[in-house]
Order: C-alpha cells, then structure tokens, then sequence
C-alpha cells in the first residue's frame, strides 16, 4: 500500500510529521545552518559526518535545548539534557542519582513502565510502592497518596501517560514536604500544557511526540545537580556528569537531537502545545465516544484516568476463544483500509490506537468509521 494512506498508529517509534522527515533527509544529505529554508545556507556536509563539538552541530544542539524551553515550556531552573540509552536507562539512573541515606525511593505503579522502574530502583536500596492500580488491573491512575505515606522518601516516580493501559494523570501532582517529583513523561511529553515546575526531574524516551529512538530528553532542577549520590555511580551514569558539558560527556546521537529539534520547529509552528493540545482533545473525545456508545468495544481505562494519546480498548463477546477472533477481525479489516498499528500490547489484548501530536486528526475520523462500520457488520 502507498506508505502516504497508511494511517500509523504505532505506540512508538510512532508517526512523525511528513515535513519533519523530509527535513531529516535534507539534514542527512547537507545541514543547513540556520533552519530548513531553502535560503539557508547550507554547510556542504550531512548531519552524519560531522563532529559532535564542531559549530555546526553545537548549533544544532543549543537550539534544540532551546526549544525544549520555548516550546515544551520547561523552565529556566531546569537543566536540559539529550542522553542515551532510553527510558529505560532513566529507569536506573534516577535511583543512583537520587537515592538518599536511609530514605526509600517511593513509586506510584501505574503498570508495565513504572513496574520496570520499581525493579531498577528495588536493586539498588529501599523501595516503596505508596499507591497501585494493579489490583484493578492498572485501568486507573490511583488516587495521590497523602502526603506521610512518602514523606521520608528519597524521591517519588510517576509515569505520566501510562502507555499501554491507556491511562494518563489529568495534571502533574505536586509531591508533599519538598520531596523531589520524578516523572516518566515518555508518552505523553509535549502533547499538552504540564505543571513542569511540580517536576524536579523529568525524562522522556523521544519516540513517540519528540522523534526518533535512541534519544531521551531529561530536565532536572539544577540544585538536585549539586547532590552527591550515595554510593558509586560511574561518571557516565551521573547527571552531574553530563550536565557539566551539556548533553556532549561522550558522543551524542547528533542525528536524533537534530530530529528532535525539527519535531519542536514543527511544533511551534502548529501553535505550540497549546493548539496541539486541543488538536489532541478533540481527537481523543471522537474516539472515547464512539467507544462509549458501543456496545461491541469496551475501554481498558476508566473515566478520569483516560490518555488523550493511547487508547486502549477490547472487543466484547465471550468466551475468549471467540473475542480473540472477533479482535483478530478487527484487526485485518482495518489493514486493510489503511489503519496500520492497531494491535493492542499483549498484557492488554485487544486494540490500541496511539495518536501521538503528528497523528492527523482525519486519521481518527477514519478510525471511528471503521469502528462503527465493523459494529455494524458493513
Ligand atoms: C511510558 C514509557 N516509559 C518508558 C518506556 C521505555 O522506553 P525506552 O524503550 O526508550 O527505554 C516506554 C516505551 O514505550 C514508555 O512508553
């Protein structure tokens, strides 16, 4: 099928902006300096083949970090950071960083992500799960714990958007008694307006709204910089380290922070995340309704508790053996109209539709006719 009518619906790596890959292969082929313009002068080499300290990329590295301000609305206070190693490794760092003395690392497990976070930190010292949704199969962000449950902790981790039950915090919660907030804004980073100031660290594997893999973007307040850690902790592996020279300790992926950079040109010049925002409203509210005017599909989270960018959902009709094929049904007619990425994780089933910011919103319309057309048996 023409790759322009598939409609991508991938949890991540996920759709990127047709501009935004289109300036990526002028970048591999000659960066320009300043910009995509056709006018700007270009520096006769690819993004690829030249140094990360050399003028050009420090361009290109400087703008990105600015943009993260600008755009995202990260603050002033807070350091930015283009790293490696994923989310995951964020899963790891952020323990060995700011683990305190006697204070246990404290987590709110909303599923999967966080699930892997609790076991890095469970590694390394002192773990404490203050809230779950697990006992209700994670179809909710838990209420906030008060504020003694965590009020020795070293930190307290959240997931923002939990990416593959479907569920999202309706607002950063701000953490009682000066304990520091770390959140795992992966999924759902840039999508909307975020208290960042309630984050005292922040990271976000760049797959799914700020471009490729193999970049994460960290924030963390400067003064938790100044924090020795406890224990060892090899220097690559200290914020300190690469906040010292900024995001160039060791060699960067210069290709993925200049496409990082283009996703935020991109995004500024849709209006910002305050009209992506809505954009994205408006997307979800289409889908959540035809989900909750259905009797056939049946959404994984609860209202309250819904991720305006992954949604995740089942198809009715017991027993299993039959919801697995009506699923399997589902699935292959809307490959074959062009709705491509549907299939739910596997510790979910179902269908998941993830439409990050480049997700187009007509795409969603088609899915919500596919939906109902299928319901309907056409
Ligand atoms: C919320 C969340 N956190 C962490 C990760 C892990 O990211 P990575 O594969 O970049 O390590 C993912 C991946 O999808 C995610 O969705």
């Amino acid at each position: 099928m023409d790759a322009s009518k598939i409609r991508n619906f991938s949890a991540g790596p996920a759709i990127l902006p047709p501009a935004v890959i289109e300036r990526a292969a002028e970048g591999l082929k000659e960066l320009r300096l300043h910009g995509h313009e056709p006018t700007a002068p270009g520096i006769g080499l690819s993004i690829l083949e030249i140094s990360h300290r050399s003028g050009p990329y420090d361009a290109v590295t400087k703008a990105a970090e600015r943009l993260c301000h600008e755009v995202l609305g990260i603050p002033q206070t807070h350091q930015v950071l283009f790293l490696q190693g994923g989310a995951s490794l964020q899963f790891a760092m952020v323990p060995m960083n700011l683990r305190r003395e006697g204070k246990p690392a404290c987590y709110i497990d909303t599923g999967a992500w966080s699930t892997k976070a609790i076991a890095e930190s469970e590694q390394l010292g002192p773990t404490k799960v203050v809230a779950s949704s697990k006992g209700t199969g994670f179809d909710r962000i838990p209420q906030m714990p008060a504020g003694e449950t965590y009020a020795d902790a070293s930190y307290l981790h959240i997931t923002t958007n939990n990416t593959i039950y479907g569920t999202e915090f309706s607002e950063i919660p701000r953490a009682e008694g000066g304990v520091p907030l770390v959140a795992d804004m992966s999924s759902n980073i840039g999508s909307r307006p975020f208290a960042y100031e309630n984050i005292d660290l922040g990271f976000a594997g760049a797959q799914k709204n700020l471009g490729p893999s193999g970049v994460t973007l960290v924030f963390v307040r400067r003064e938790l910089l100044n924090e020795a850690p406890v224990g060892v902790v090899p220097k690559i592996l200290r914020y300190a380290t690469h906040a010292k020279n900024p995001s160039l300790y060791n060699t960067p992926n210069t290709f993925g922070v200049l496409v990082l950079k283009l996703m935020l040109d991109w995004l500024r010049d849709e209006g910002g995340v305050p009209a992506i925002a809505e954009r994205n409203r408006r997307k979800a509210t289409a889908l959540y309704t035809v989900l909750d005017n259905s009797s056939l599909y049946t959404p994984h989270a609860q209202p309250g508790s819904r991720s305006q960018m992954n949604i995740s959902w089942t198809l009715g009709g017991a027993p299993e053996a039959e919801r697995d094929a009506l699923t399997k049904q589902f699935l292959a007619g809307a490959e074959r109209r062009g709705l491509s990425g549907l299939k739910g994780h596997r510790s979910v089933g179902g269908v998941r539709a993830s439409i990050y910011n480049a997700f187009p919103e007509e795409g969603v319309h088609e899915l919500c006719s596919y939906m109902e057309d299928f319901e309907r048996g056409a």
